[in-house]
């Protein structure tokens, strides 16, 4: 039976059993800040088992079903075994208060059993734990089923699922196990699981199924794993060169489904969320495929990363899934992957030479390396050779995660400490934000103060203290002195000075702000002397105004009396 058989086997069942066949949701998901990605079937469903939304409203029945595309990254150290994968697809069935634990086991016998034709292992199900009781129902559900029935009981850790994210519906589940496979995870979603993990009953309990279809296909294909399956084998005509080892060929094969369905899907690479994930992935992918391909970097040869093999394997994914999921775009997947992979070359290159020149490498230095070259973990051990053996993945983790809460808490302020972590846009937003800062005392004079400064990666806000609003000419002016200094391609850099000295050079700061003894200043220009802009700052910063694309003046208004407030994008910037 092949994959596409399989697809439509499972929707035609459910849909005969009055199920509503929705679409796979976008793997970011929507209106739910505690998750990264759609790890599950269920992500998109959350609301109607709260009784937020109404299934019958938006379905026309209580019941749905689905092949949902997802990602899930906590094992991406593993891929390159038999069976670990970023993404994956997912069959599921669900019901918002339609029917309980008596269909939904009947139903995932029956399917398995007679459309899949395979017999059963065992199953599982809830033993109970603590205040929780077992699920002694589903054992005499599955009694009923097939009298002699192996069902090994279990506690939290196995047979209870969910939520997703940190807060949601969650319960017991029962298992199918088929040839020593756990092949069907099915939860009755009866508890309510709040952030502090307490758990209060859901009004209308529901039900959230799962079933993985790589390895369920490769059940059914009588594979040894699931790279052999027709989900995969169309991926790899021949392409990937023959002398790459298998677990180079199976990351290849996994971050390349997982890059083009999260590019189809809006994600960008960047250093933060998402984005960050997107650019492991990217870059995992093109270190491990020159490294199996060519040997290890040298600094000599990263100027000449090709990497058309990755894009025919890219290209191949968008045409062996369009069918089901028509939002794959070679063009854009194509484009974002290029881009990436010409800021990894010149990552590397930088990288590698402050890399050469640490003696030691802490979690503390690797973060900083990852931090301004964008190089990766992976590609950091792969290179630190003797100087990386003691770096692990857990400090280095550790270290990232310190600066993105640094980086988020600090958001709301004015930049005084920095910006670790952020996104590269966000880091020009930041530059030309000292850019525009000083333009503004070039036409009104010093009497323009920063009263605050807000950067998201959509634009940078700045408020200051001035009179009155600014006229068209002044806007214009003060665009156009901005671009002026970008098409200069001004080098930024900083120096580290005593406070007294930092106050002499005539950098911008602010007055009545306690700075330590000594104070590191940012100043755009060749040197610190005559450079066009001087501040207070603790960066980072891009390393030329030549990164920055076009300044644009898109708001100006009050926001206090006697404070202007202006809000400004870059275009040619992603
Ligand atoms: N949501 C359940 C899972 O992901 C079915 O296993």
């Amino acid at each position: 039976m092949n994959s596409g058989d399989i697809r439509k086997k499972f929707l035609d069942f459910f849909e005969k059993r009055v199920h509503s066949v929705v679409p796979s949701a976008s793997l970011v998901p929507e209106g739910d800040p505690s998750v990264l990605f759609t790890t599950a079937g269920m992500q998109q469903f959350k609301p109607y088992y709260l009784g937020k939304k109404d299934a019958m409203v938006d379905f026309g029945t209580l019941n749905t079903v689905s092949i949902q595309k997802c990602v899930r990254t906590s094992d991406i150290d593993e891929v390159g075994d038999e069976s670990h994968l970023t993404f994956f697809e997912m069959l599921g069935n669900f019901s918002f208060g339609g029917y309980f634990k008596e269909e939904a086991i009947k139903y995932g016998y029956e399917f398995i059993t007679q459309e899949m034709k395979l017999s059963v292992d065992y199953v599982s199900v809830f033993g109970g734990e603590g205040d929780l009781p077992a699920d002694t129902e589903s054992e005499r559900i599955w009694k009923s089923i097939e009298p002699n029935i192996k069902i090994k009981r279990a506690g939290r850790a196995d047979n209870f699922w969910g939520p997703t994210g940190d807060e949601g519906p969650c319960g017991p589940t029962t298992e199918i196990y088929v040839r020593g496979l756990e092949i069907w995870n099915i939860v009755f979603n009866e508890h309510y699981q709040s952030k502090d993990k307490t758990l209060t009953k859901l009004p209308t309990p529901g039900v959230d199924t799962g079933m993985g279809l790589e390895r369920l296909v490769m059940v059914l294909q009588k594979k040894e794993n699931i790279f052999e399956t027709d989900l995969f084998s169309p991926l790899d005509v021949n392409n990937l060169p023959s002398i790459m080892s298998e677990t180079v060929r199976r990351i290849m094969l996994d971050h390349g489904r997982a890059i083009t369905f999260l590019v189809s899907d809006g994600v960008k690479p960047s250093n933060v969320d998402r984005g960050y994930i997107l650019r492991r992935l990217m870059r995992r992918m093109m270190a491990h495929f020159h490294k199996s391909a060519r040997g290890p970097f040298k600094a000599s040869d990263v100027t000449d990363l090709d990497f058309v093999d990755i894009e025919n394997l890219l290209e191949r994914v968008v045409d062996n899934y369009r069918h089901f999921y028509p939002e794959l775009d070679k063009e854009k997947v194509l484009k974002i992957f290029r881009e990436e992979n010409s800021k990894f070359k010149t990552a590397i290159n930088r990288g590698l030479r402050e890399l050469k020149k640490l003696n030691t490498l802490d979690a503390k230095a690797a973060f900083k390396l990852f931090e301004s070259y964008g190089l990766t973990f992976e590609i950091i051990k792969d290179f630190g050779g003797e100087k990386a053996v003691s770096l692990s993945r857990d400090d280095f983790d550790a270290e990232f995660k310190k600066h993105q809460e640094i980086s988020r808490a600090g958001a709301e302020q004015k930049f005084k400490g920095g910006l670790a972590g952020h996104s590269e846009t966000e880091i020009k937003y930041h530059t030309t934000t000292h850019l525009l800062h000083q333009a503004l005392h070039d036409i009104f004079g010093s009497h323009v103060v920063q009263k605050g400064s807000n950067i998201t990666p959509e634009r940078l806000r700045f408020d200051f203290s001035h009179p009155q609003k600014m006229t068209d000419e002044e806007k214009r002016k003060v665009e156009e002195i901005v671009n002026q200094k970008i098409r200069e391609s001004l080098p930024v850099q900083s120096v580290v000075l005593p406070r007294d000295e930092a106050e002499k050079t005539g950098a911008h700061h602010f007055f009545g702000e306690k700075y330590g003894d000594k104070v590191s200043i940012y100043f755009i220009g060749r040197d610190l002397a005559s450079a066009y802009s001087k501040e207070f700052c603790g960066g980072p910063h891009v390393k030329n105004t030549s990164e920055l694309g076009v300044f644009k003046i898109i708001k100006e208004e009050a926001v206090a009396a006697g404070v202007r407030r202006i809000k400004a994008t870059l275009s040619g910037v992603q």
